[in-house]
Parts: structure tokens; C-alpha cells; sequence
């Protein structure tokens, strides 16, 4: 997201002097590290670049930032345009990235055993009941890159938890409300990054900022996402009004957490919605997360404007932790169902997508006229007879919502004609919980909170200020059709409860973002798809459920939809998985979570999409992700470092590594080695080369076949069709020959996507991608 006041601020150049030339913040990226320079050293290489461009020592010293030293090799100062241009020619740099606020997207108590992991009954009780291989994740660390952590959470309790573990080189480092004992052996490490947002936002001040300069989660986001991922199990926890009680946990409850707090809160905003992230801080989190020594790296954060791999600093710091082995996932964000939307799209990075859980909190809406629908409610405010019924365009004051007289928006009621009733509002703009507190304010008693078209049929759950029935776009007709009909139309909002099974489960959420991979579409994207919406988790003390300032609730768990809230779920995974095979590589664990996913629902029909037809590999990636299934995947699709190397080449991602230069002959991009296959545009016949190595779970002989289900209109072959293994470890390459097939030709429209998948297949295990091709 550009700040909107870059624009103007550029207008201004030509004006100003050159000593005065407006400044801001850029990466300076070098790639990888050249051998063993002493971390001093490093900073001085850096130094020297800066104060080749400046014209003092002291200015030079004072526009740096960071200096990136432990993996990543760059840094982050204030340049002038004309600065930037003159680094950005010099020998060896790689990039020059012009940073801008990244606004993340915001994007657990049933979600595991939803998807096979059983819940346990008391608190802490994985310490004593130490179920599997994947010892709930004991010994592994996740880094959480985020707005914080709220260390007074029972979901960060260290009860029971053996000593820090001895590869641990991070620190606890201490601010506002934030000491060193709110590091624990739970949070074993915190820190936070605010270089960028300084120079964005200017000084921090905690008044005006609400926010705290420390490790400290003022929002909730952050300590969501990170119990979400490996909180510990606590029994009881539930959402303000006792929804969706049950014992919350993290999918890894024994992983040790490091909160690398990289977002803040945008000041002088009237809630705690504006969480920016910058570039700059969020590389040096991840330079840092490197060498402290996590394993794997959770980002609920993404842009709607997806960038090169160059430009995108998620994506390097990501490549940076994948070649030491360090599993990043990252949220797929919530632009969908719009196509093309994807944030996140480095196929280094496991991009999660987000789906629904089986559980729901029934509430019911009843009209005058018998007309009664089930709906969804968290909202603690209840009803207590039948009130007059009025829509909000009818009741709104002319002028000030303009053409949003249905939306609710704030002052747009007019209060006399709104005291006591029950308002039907849209959605469209402005939030959804203020849209309840104008009814509020105006003196209505209930709100119909009603989704537009484009939001379809998925009801998120909000802990609303009045009693609220959120309903589908065919059940706002009903009601518009009543209002006109009905001289005194009345409702009545029965209070919701928390019902499970809810069937079917999962479907696709219509807000999670859509591939196609917009900057390379020889990557199939999203990778996996993972409950995201309406999650329970931990909570920050500091603001409250509705993340409105005027509300002073406080809640130690909330319920919260996002992709922010799935990607902490397939984080959790990894870490099992890690803890279980602590040798495999950031991506055999991706082909593992991929390959097992589930494509159908709990009905054993394919997964809907919100059209209510089954959802795509563009929505889901290869499916919802399964735990249990992944421990065992019987064969994976590796890559190394060098692997991403040689495909950034055919991307132009180019001289990262001293030691590595692109071939003259450079492979097309879908030959790296995925567990899926995307091709655009393509003519007559396509090979796809990949390789699958055993890891099948002690059985030496093992023998796979080919299956495919082809996309329309292509004919999809292997070569061998058949692979047998001897040995654990051992690799096998194969062919893959996707062909036109003219006789379908006219039934597909040129350029348009069609899906398939294809499968290998032995006693036990089915290793499933998807495949999806347009034709040229
Ligand atoms: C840290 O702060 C807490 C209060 O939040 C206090 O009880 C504790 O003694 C402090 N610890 C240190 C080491 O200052
Ligand atoms: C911080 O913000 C508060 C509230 O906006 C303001 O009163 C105060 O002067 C600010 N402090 C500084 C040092 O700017
Ligand atoms: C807003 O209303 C005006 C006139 O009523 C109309 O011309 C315009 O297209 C509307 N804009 C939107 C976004 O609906
Ligand atoms: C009114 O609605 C239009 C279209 O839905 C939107 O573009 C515009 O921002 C809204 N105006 C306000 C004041 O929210
Ligand atoms: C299809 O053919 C066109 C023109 O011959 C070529 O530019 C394009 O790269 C081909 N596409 C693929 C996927 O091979
Ligand atoms: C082969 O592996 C599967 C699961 O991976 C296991 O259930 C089975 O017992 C194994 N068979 C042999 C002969 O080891
Ligand atoms: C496609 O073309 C074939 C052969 O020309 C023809 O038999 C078939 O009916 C066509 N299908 C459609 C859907 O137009």
C-alpha cells in the first residue's frame, strides 16, 4: 500500500533543492553473504556503500537504519530518489527497494481437533501426556512476526516446560510495559522493530501511538496468531458471552515462541484497525529470527499489491531462512474471491489460504410475517420481545452517507427514527461492528447486518454492540420484500449458541485471496487451505473484542476471521512435523502438508467454494491441510536453496548468491520441483520434470502408480507411469507430458484456467498435486 501522501511529496521534487530532496526510507539488498566477514565488518561494507552517496560521514551514519548481518545482506536508510538510483547501478547490488507501509491483513479451541488432532481435557496436560512422535512440538521454535505478544496469556504459560533449549541465541529485550520477565520458557524471545515506522509516523509516542514501544501486543492480532500456533492448551477459554467455549490450544503446544514484533498500530486512528508493517522492520525481524535460531517463521502479514520477488521483502527474508533450512508460511491474504489476489506468492514460502471450521453459533432471526432463518450471533446482547423493523436507507440523514444511506455508517441514523427498533443494514463500507454501534448510538435495539453479493453466503461472527443476526444477500431480499410489503414490519433476534458438526465443513471462505500467481503463474498458488474463519484465541489485555476505542470490554480469548488466522494453524503443523522429522527441508515439509491435503469435505464431496460449486486449486491450493496425514506422505517433492536459485533465474530473480550464476540454457519455471504444476498459456505439448524421493515410513520396497484426473481440454501422461522404490531416501525422476487435446479445444476458452490433478499412488499413500493450465 503506498501512503497516499508519497504522491504529492514526489510532485514536490523538481522544486526543492537537491541538499533538501524529499527522502525516505530503501533497501538496499546484496543478496547472500560473501564468506565469513565479522558482523562489524559487514556494517562497515554497508557504511562504505551509504557514504558513497552522501556527502558526510555523519549523514551517512545518520540515514542508516539497519544493517542486515546475519543472513540477509543489505540495509535500510533514508535516501534521496536520486541517492537510491545511484546505488541501485552499482556492482553488486542486487535490488533497490522503495519501502512502503505494508498494511497487514487481518486476516482455537475446535479448529484441531477438527482436522484430526484430538483435544485433551486439562489444563497443561501436554506436559504430562506427551502423545506422539510429534511431542505436541516440544524442542522447536517458532518465530511469530507480528504486532506482539500479551506474555500475561495463559496460552503462554511456561508451567511445566523443561530449560530453554541450548541452540537458543535470541534475547528478551525489554520496553514499555515489557520486562525481562515476561519472557519465560514459553516466550523464550522478544523483540521488536520500529526504525521504519518512526520514519514514516514520526517518534513513537505511546499516548498518541496506543501502542507500546516493547514486545508488548496492544491489538490482539499478534497473540492470536501465535497461540493460534503454539499456545498451550487451556481449558475453558471462550469469547465474551461464553462463545465457542472449549479448551483452546496451539497445534504445537510445547513449541517454544519468539515474537519478533514488526506491526504497529497507525496513529491517530479512531480503532486498533491500521496495523502497519514496514519493509525495512520487517527484514531485520527476519534477519534476526535466522540467527537467533528458529525453525520455522509465521507471517500473518501481506500487501494486496503483490510485488516482484526482488522488491518484496517477505520474499527475500523467506529465500534467506529457507536456505538454512527454516520453514516460512505465510498468509495468502484477504482480497478473494476476486482472481489474482494472492499476496505471498515466492514459491520459497508456503502460502496459506483460508477455509471454514464445522463449528457455528446458531442464533435465529424471526420476522413479523413467520419468516424465521436460522443466522449466526457472538454477540452477547440480547432481545427480549418483537420491535418495529426498519431498513436503514429509509431511516438514514440525507447528505452524509450519500449514496451509503444502507450502510450504517457512523451519524448516518437518524436517531428518532431508529430509537428502539431493529435497523437492516448493509455491508459494503465501513466495519462491520460499527455498523452496530450506530445503530446504538441512534437508540436501535437490533441489527440485521446483511451481506452484500459480493460477500456471499460466509457469515463472520463479530462481538457486536447490540443483538445482531448477520444474514446471506437471499435472506436480505426476504426481508426488503416484508419492509415494502408489511405497513408495520417487526423482528425478533434470537441470541446465538455454539453448535458443532456443522455440515458441511470445510468451505472455502469467500474473502481468502485467489490465485492465479500474478507475479509468476508457473506457480501454482495458494499451497494449502486452513480454518481462518471465525477462530478463537488468545486475546491483548489492552484493547477490546470489537477493536473499537470506545469499547472497554476486555477479553482474554476472542474470535477473529482472517488468512492471518489460518497461516498460524499450518504453522503449528510444521512445527509437528519438525519436531517428528527435524532433518527434512522447508520443502518436503510444503510437499508433505500439500500432497496429503483433503480435497473433499466431511460429507465426502469436494470442498464449495461460496458459488457453492467446488472450490479450485486457485482457492484452495491443493486442499485443507491435514496434520496427522502429513507425518506420513510416503513421497515428497524436494528442492534446495540452489533449486530457488535456478528458478529465480527464469523470473530475473538473479545474482543472490556469489556462488551461484544462472545457466545459459535456464529451465522454464514450472520445472522447479513442486508438489503442483501450473502452465500458462500453453500450445501443443508441455514436459514438466520433477523428482520424488521416498520417505515412506520404514518400508524399503515400496511401489507407486500414476493417476490423473486431466484439466479440460489437455491430455496429462507420465513417463515411467510406474516408480518403484528399494530404499528409504532414495529418488526417482519422472516425466510429465501435458497435451493439447484439439478435439476439446473449442470447449475451453483460450486463456481461461482449467483444473486437474494428478496422483501417485502405493498401499498406503496417496501423493496428490494439483495442476491447473490455460491454453495459448
Ligand atoms: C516486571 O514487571 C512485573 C509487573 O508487570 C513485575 O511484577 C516484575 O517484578 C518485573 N520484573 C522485573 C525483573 O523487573
Ligand atoms: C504524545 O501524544 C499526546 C497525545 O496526543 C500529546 O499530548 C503529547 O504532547 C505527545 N508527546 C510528545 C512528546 O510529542
Ligand atoms: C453515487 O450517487 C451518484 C448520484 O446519486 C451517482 O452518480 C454515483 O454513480 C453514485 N456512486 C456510487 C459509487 O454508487
Ligand atoms: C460509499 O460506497 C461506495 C461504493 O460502495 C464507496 O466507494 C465509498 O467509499 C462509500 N463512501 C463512504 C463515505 O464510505
Ligand atoms: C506458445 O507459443 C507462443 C508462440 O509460438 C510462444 O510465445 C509461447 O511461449 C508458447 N507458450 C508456451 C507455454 O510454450
Ligand atoms: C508400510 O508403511 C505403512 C505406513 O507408512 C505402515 O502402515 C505399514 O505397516 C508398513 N508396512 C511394512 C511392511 O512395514
Ligand atoms: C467441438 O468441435 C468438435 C469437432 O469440430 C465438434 O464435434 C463438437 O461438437 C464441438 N464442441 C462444442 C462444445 O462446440
Amino acid at each position: 500500500m503506498k501512503l497516499t501522501s508519497l504522491v504529492p511529496l514526489l510532485f514536490l521534487v523538481p522544486l526543492l533543492t537537491s541538499c533538501s530532496e524529499q527522502k525516505q526510507v530503501y533497501i538496499v539488498y546484496f543478496g547472500e553473504h560473501k564468506g565469513d566477514k565479522a558482523l562489524h565488518e559487514i556494517e562497515e561494507h554497508h557504511h562504505s556503500y551509504l557514504q558513497s552517496v552522501k556527502e558526510s560521514e555523519e549523514e551517512a551514519k545518520s540515514s542508516l537504519l539497519y544493517s542486515y548481518k546475519h543472513s540477509i545482506n543489505g540495509f535500510a536508510a533514508e535516501l534521496t530518489p536520486d541517492e537510491a538510483s545511484k546505488l541501485e547501478k552499482m556492482e553488486e547490488v542486487i535490488s533497490v527497494i522503495e519501502s512502503h507501509p505494508r498494511k497487514y491483513e487481518t486476516h482455537t479451541t475446535r479448529s484441531w481437533e477438527f482436522v484430526g488432532l484430538k483435544e485433551e481435557e486439562t489444563d497443561g496436560d501436554e506436559v504430562q501426556r506427551p502423545k506422539n512422535d510429534a511431542k505436541h512440538g516440544n524442542g522447536i521454535i517458532v518465530g511469530v512476526l507480528d504486532s506482539g505478544v500479551w506474555p500475561e496469556s495463559k496460552s503462554f504459560s511456561d508451567k511445566g516446560m523443561g530449560p530453554v533449549p541450548e541452540s537458543w541465541k535470541g534475547i528478551c529485550q525489554t520496553g514499555i510495559a515489557f520486562n525481562s520477565s515476561h519472557c519465560n520458557r514459553k516466550i523464550i524471545g522478544a523483540r521488536y522493530y520500529v526504525k521504519g515506522y518512526e520514519k514514516y509516523y514520526g517518534a513513537f509516542n505511546v499516548t498518541a501511538n496506543r501502542d507500546f514501544l516493547s514486545p508488548r501486543d496492544p491489538d490482539g492480532h499478534g497473540s492470536h496468531t501465535a497461540s493460534t500456533a503454539v499456545g498451550r492448551r487451556v481449558k475453558g477459554a471462550s469469547a465474551l458471552g461464553g462463545f465457542a467455549m472449549g479448551s483452546a490450544s496451539g497445534g504445537a503446544p510445547l513449541a517454544r515462541l519468539a515474537v519478533y514484533k514488526a506491526c504497529w498500530a497507525k496513529p491517530n486512528q479512531e480503532k486498533v484497525d491500521g496495523n502497519v508493517c514496514l519493509q525495512e522492520d520487517m527484514l531485520a525481524a527476519i534477519d534476526d529470527a535466522i540467527g537467533d535460531g528458529v525453525h520455522v517463521i509465521s507471517v500473518s502479514i501481506g500487501t494486496t499489491d503483490p510485488l516482484p520477488y526482488s522488491q518484496d521483502g517477505i520474499a527475500i527474508g523467506a529465500l534467506h531462512a529457507v536456505k538454512r533450512n527454516i520453514v516460512v508460511a505465510a498468509s495468502a491474504g484477504n482480497s478473494g474471491p476476486k482472481p489474482g489476489t494472492l499476496s505471498n506468492p515466492a514459491p520459497w514460502i508456503i502460502t496459506v489460504g483460508a477455509s471454514t471450521l464445522d463449528r457455528a453459533f446458531v442464533g435465529g432471526l424471526v420476522l413479523g410475517n413467520g419468516y424465521t432463518v436460522k443466522t449466526e450471533s457472538i454477540t452477547a446482547f440480547k432481545m427480549d420481545k418483537f420491535a418495529p423493523l426498519v431498513y436503514a436507507a429509509n431511516v438514514a440523514v440525507p447528505g452524509i452517507a450519500l449514496n451509503n444511506t444502507s450502510q450504517c455508517l457512523p451519524n448516518s441514523l437518524k436517531p428518532e427514527l431508529v430509537n428502539g427498533k431493529v435497523v437492516l443494514c448493509l455491508r459494503g463500507a465501513g466495519s462491520r461492528i460499527g455498523k452496530g454501534m450506530e445503530v446504538k448510538r441512534a437508540g436501535g435495539v437490533g441489527m440485521i447486518l446483511g451481506n452484500s453479493l459480493a460477500n456471499g453466503n460466509e457469515i463472520p461472527s463479530d462481538s457486536h454492540f447490540v443483538a445482531t443476526a448477520a444474514v446471506t444477500p437471499t435472506v436480505v431480499e426476504k426481508i426488503l420484500d416484508y419492509i415494502k410489503i408489511d405497513k408495520n414490519p417487526i423482528a425478533f433476534i434470537k441470541p446465538g449458541t455454539t453448535v458443532y458438526k456443522n455440515q458441511p465443513a470445510p468451505l472455502m471462505t469467500g474473502f481468502s485471496s485467489r490465485g492465479p500467481n500474478v507475479v509468476d503463474p508457473n506457480i501454482l498458488k495458494p499451497d494449502i487451505t486452513a480454518p481462518g474463519l471465525n477462530i478463537l484465541a488468545a486475546w491483548s489485555g489492552a484493547d477490546s473484542p470489537s477493536k473499537l476505542w470506545v469499547d472497554q470490554r476486555v477479553a482474554d480469548y476472542n474470535i477473529y476471521t482472517g488468512t492471518s488466522m489460518s497461516c498460524p494453524h499450518v504453522s503449528g503443523a510444521i512445527a509437528l512435523l519438525k519436531a517428528i522429522h527435524p532433518k527434512w527441508s522447508s520443502a518436503a515439509i510444503r510437499s508433505a502438508l500439500m500432497t496429503t491435503a483433503w480435497m473433499t469435505n466431511d460429507e465426502k464431496k469436494p470442498i464449495q467454494d461460496i458459488s457453492g460449486l467446488p472450490a479450485n486449486p486457485f482457492a484452495l491450493g491443493s486442499g485443507h491441510f491435514r496434520p496427522t496425514k502429513a507425518a506420513d506422505p510416503g513421497l515428497v517433492y524436494d528442492a534446495s536453496y540452489r533449486a530457488y536459485l535456478l528458478y529465480g533465474c527464469s523470473v530475473g530473480f538473479t545474482n543472490i548468491d556469489p556462488t551461484f550464476k544462472c545457466p545459459s540454457k535456464i529451465p522454464p519455471g514450472y520445472n522447479l520441483n513442486y508438489p503442483s504444476i501450473s502452465i500458462p498459456n500453453l500450445n501443443r505439448t508441455v514436459t514438466v520434470k520433477r523428482t520424488v524421493t521416498n520417505v515412506g515410513n520404514g518400508n524399503s520396497t515400496s511401489t507407486y502408480i500414476f493417476s490423473a484426473r486431466s484439466p479440460l481440454g489437455v491430455s496429462v501422461k507420465a513417463k515411467p507411469s510406474v516408480l518403484s522404490f528399494n530404499r528409504i531416501g532414495q529418488k526417482k525422476r519422472f516425466k510429465i507430458m501435458v497435451t493439447v487435446r484439439m478435439d476439446k479445444m473449442n470447449v475451453t476458452e483460450k486463456g481461461q484456467y482449467q483444473f486437474g490433478w494428478f496422483s501417485w499412488t502405493d498401499k498406503y499413500h496417496v501423493v496428490r498435486s494439483p495442476i491447473a493450465i490455460s491454453l495459448a
